[in-house]
């Protein structure tokens, strides 16, 4: 056997352009090769090598793979006589331990199986008939058959017999495909169905290229969205990262690696080039996967929503980072973009501009917290301390540690010396508050909570704080609800869809005319309804203020740019469209975010939790039903 890293290196270091031209005639197209398939003898160069991502693949035939799979398949190998003549080719020895031969690994019945089920979901895809619902789905979402090839995206089709049969013609019995976790067994009726039916389904392969598991996503609104293979022997959700397979060699090259939230976001980042991309399965990173990160590259770059769950995970992932001695930075997109829909509009330059500005972990929690005026008084200076010590101490790194240590000190005007002595103090248990600090804020990492700063008697008008790259966010008084503002927007902004906006502005337009809309429209929303941050601060400035105010007056000291913004919606003369029309519109909205929340959730719970939380959902499901067809109950009755 070959030890892992070997493997690795000797990969790493073969170009697989140069090794697969000394069988295939090739030239170059672009940035990748192309030539006959020497697998299924094509005439036309439908066969295409990229060196940059160290993979072939044929376009008719659908054979693809690495440069040691093609040595296999080509020359009939086995994988250790593989890896040493492409040892030969670049000049690594590589050595076999015969003490390890002959004790495969249990996983690799798991990883064969598994890897047939992906070649059928793919065969589904491309199927005319079968696969015609998916593709159009992904086509939706602006992934071509190409991409999906490459990708290895499949379709698992509503009727599971026909995976059965066809992993059964293959030699694959049912105990096997349970072991693999493609089926699910239901006890009380003995029977047994395939887990995924009727999803898109992205393989999981880990670091190494095996197939360990899938995800697969809902085509329409069926819960949950995402399902991921049940934890097994073979798949751990916590050990994997969606993408590291072919992540790892660009990440070796460029010395870094960016996380992403989901299977598209680095589906589509990796696309537009960046191929140094991964994405954890759904949470933030793991210890595991934080480990499997860092042996690639020194420096994280995080792309994690700007939602307040997104920066928790941030927060999260980033400490596990540092405490594995990376460099982390955080990347901030416009609200209520991800790097799906971020590169889409945008293209794959902006993201890089993007991940130029980014931000030093640490920076960022210093920078929050001081926008909240938390360094301001000698109290919260104190909690402020103890909220940022914990990430001092995560970081493994001592030069980092250094540089933290010292912006540490300067943020809050303390000795150095004094930071550094408590860094060096165990972190005290959760929960409990340090008695020698009687302090106990709770630490970034736990979320950017706390008490509110003491500048956080609500300012009559918005004003700025901390937001994303370019962006501003207004802070409102909070009407209705509790507490002011929170750290970034209270809940996760509704997902991008560019021909709402009109909605809003229509309904700004309206209640600047006639400010008696105003209070009419504040019974069903708050500014948080509006997710475009300009129409958001001009709802909150409509609420703030009473009729008599003259709302340019103000908004030309606090945001001039509002200011034009105020004066063109004003100018408008068209009448004011169907007020009614415009709010059923936006109650829709929220309740169908309301409802992505649930369902986020849902994923996260079972049994009586899970059931109540369904059960919450399929309620607003019907409201939501009764706004688009108002029948009997149909609008709002107000
Ligand atoms: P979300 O539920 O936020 O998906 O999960 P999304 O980004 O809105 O989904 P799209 O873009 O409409 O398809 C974010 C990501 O977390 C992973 C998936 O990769 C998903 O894209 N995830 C989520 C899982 O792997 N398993 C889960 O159970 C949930
Ligand atoms: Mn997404």
């Amino acid at each position: 056997m070959i030890p892992d890293d070997v493997v690795e290196r000797v990969r790493t270091a073969a170009d697989i352009a140069q090794v697969i031209g000394e069988y295939v005639p090739l030239r170059r197209v672009g940035t990748d090769f192309r030539g006959a398939c020497p697998f299924h003898g094509g005439k036309n160069p439908n066969f295409s090598v990229s060196s940059k991502r160290g993979q072939y693949h044929c376009f008719v035939c659908h054979e693809s793979g690495d440069v040691i799979s093609f040595l296999r398949k080509r020359l009939s190998l086995d994988f250790t006589s593989a890896v040493k003549l492409l040892g030969e080719k670049v000049g690594i020895e590589v050595v076999d331990t015969p003490t390890r031969a002959h004790a495969p690994d249990p996983n690799e019945p798991n990883w064969e199986v598994l890897s047939h089920a992906a070649a059928f979901f793919q065969a589904q895809l491309r199927d005319p008939d079968m696969g015609r619902v998916a593709r159009e789905y992904l086509a939706g979402r602006e992934l071509d058959d190409e991409a999906c090839a490459r990708f290895g995206i499949g379709f698992a089709p509503r009727d599971g017999q026909l995976l059965l049969k066809h992993l059964a013609t293959l030699g694959f019995d049912q105990d096997r495909l349970r072991e693999a976790g493609l089926l699910v067994v239901r006890e009380e009726e003995g029977s047994v169905r395939p887990r995924f039916r009727g999803r898109v389904m992205f393989p999981i392969l880990d670091e190494l290229g095996r197939h360990v598991g899938f995800g697969g996503r809902a085509l329409g609104d069926d819960t949950p969205k995402y399902l991921n293979s049940a934890e097994s022997g073979v798949f751990q959700k916590r050990r994997v990262l969606y993408g590291m397979h072919t992540a790892r060699q660009a990440a070796r090259r460029a010395g870094r690696l960016l996380v992403v939230e989901g299977y598209l976001d680095a589906i589509r980042v990796a696309l537009g080039g960046i191929e140094e991309v991964v994405a954890p399965l759904g949470t933030a990173l793991t210890e595991e996967q934080a480990a499997l990160v860092v042996r690639y590259a020194p420096e994280v770059f995080l792309l994690y929503d700007s939602d307040e769950a997104g920066l928790k995970a941030t927060f999260r992932s980033g400490l596990e980072l540092l405490r594995h001695g990376a460099a982390v930075r955080v990347v901030s997109l416009p609200r209520g973009e991800d790097p799906d829909t971020f590169v889409r509009a945008r293209g794959a330059g902006a993201l890089e501009a993007a991940l130029h500005d980014a931000v030093d972990l640490f920076d960022l929690q210093v920078d929050l917290l001081a926008r909240k005026g938390w360094f301001a008084d000698l109290h919260h200076r104190r909690r402020a301390v103890d909220k940022l010590l914990p990430t001092i101490r995560a970081t493994k790194d001592p030069i980092t540690r250094d540089l933290y240590v010292a912006r540490l000190a300067e943020a809050a005007a303390i000795d150095r010396a004094l930071v550094v002595r408590e860094a060096d103090e165990p972190t005290p248990p959760p929960g409990r508050p340090r008695a020698a600090t009687g302090g106990g804020a709770p630490p970034m990492a736990d979320g950017p909570d706390g008490p509110p700063p003491p500048d956080d008697e609500a300012p009559a008008a918005p004003r700025r704080e901390w937001v994303p790259k370019g962006q501003w966010k207004p802070q409102w008084k909070g009407r209705g609800r509790g507490q002011g503002p929170e750290w970034l927007a209270t809940e996760a902004p509704p997902r991008a869809a560019a021909s709402e906006e009109p909605i809003e502005r229509e309904l700004v337009r309206v209640m600047l005319r006639d400010r008696g809309w105003v209070e009419r429209v504040a019974e069903r929303h708050g500014p948080d309804s509006f997710r475009d941050a300009r129409y958001a601060a001009l709802f909150a400035a409509l609420l703030a203020h009473g009729v008599e105010v003259e709302l340019v007056d103000v908004l030309r000291e606090a945001h001039p740019e509002l200011t034009t913004l105020v004066e063109s919606l004003l100018s408008q003369a068209e009448a004011p469209s169907d007020v009614e029309w415009s709010l059923m519109k936006l109650d829709r909205r929220q309740l169908e975010f309301r409802m992505a929340e649930l369902q986020r959730r849902i994923a996260e719970t079972e049994g009586e939790e899970q059931r109540a939380l369904m059960q919450e959902k399929d309620r607003l499901a019907r409201e939501r039903q009764a706004l688009l067809h108002p029948g009997g109950k149909g609008r709002n009755p107000k």
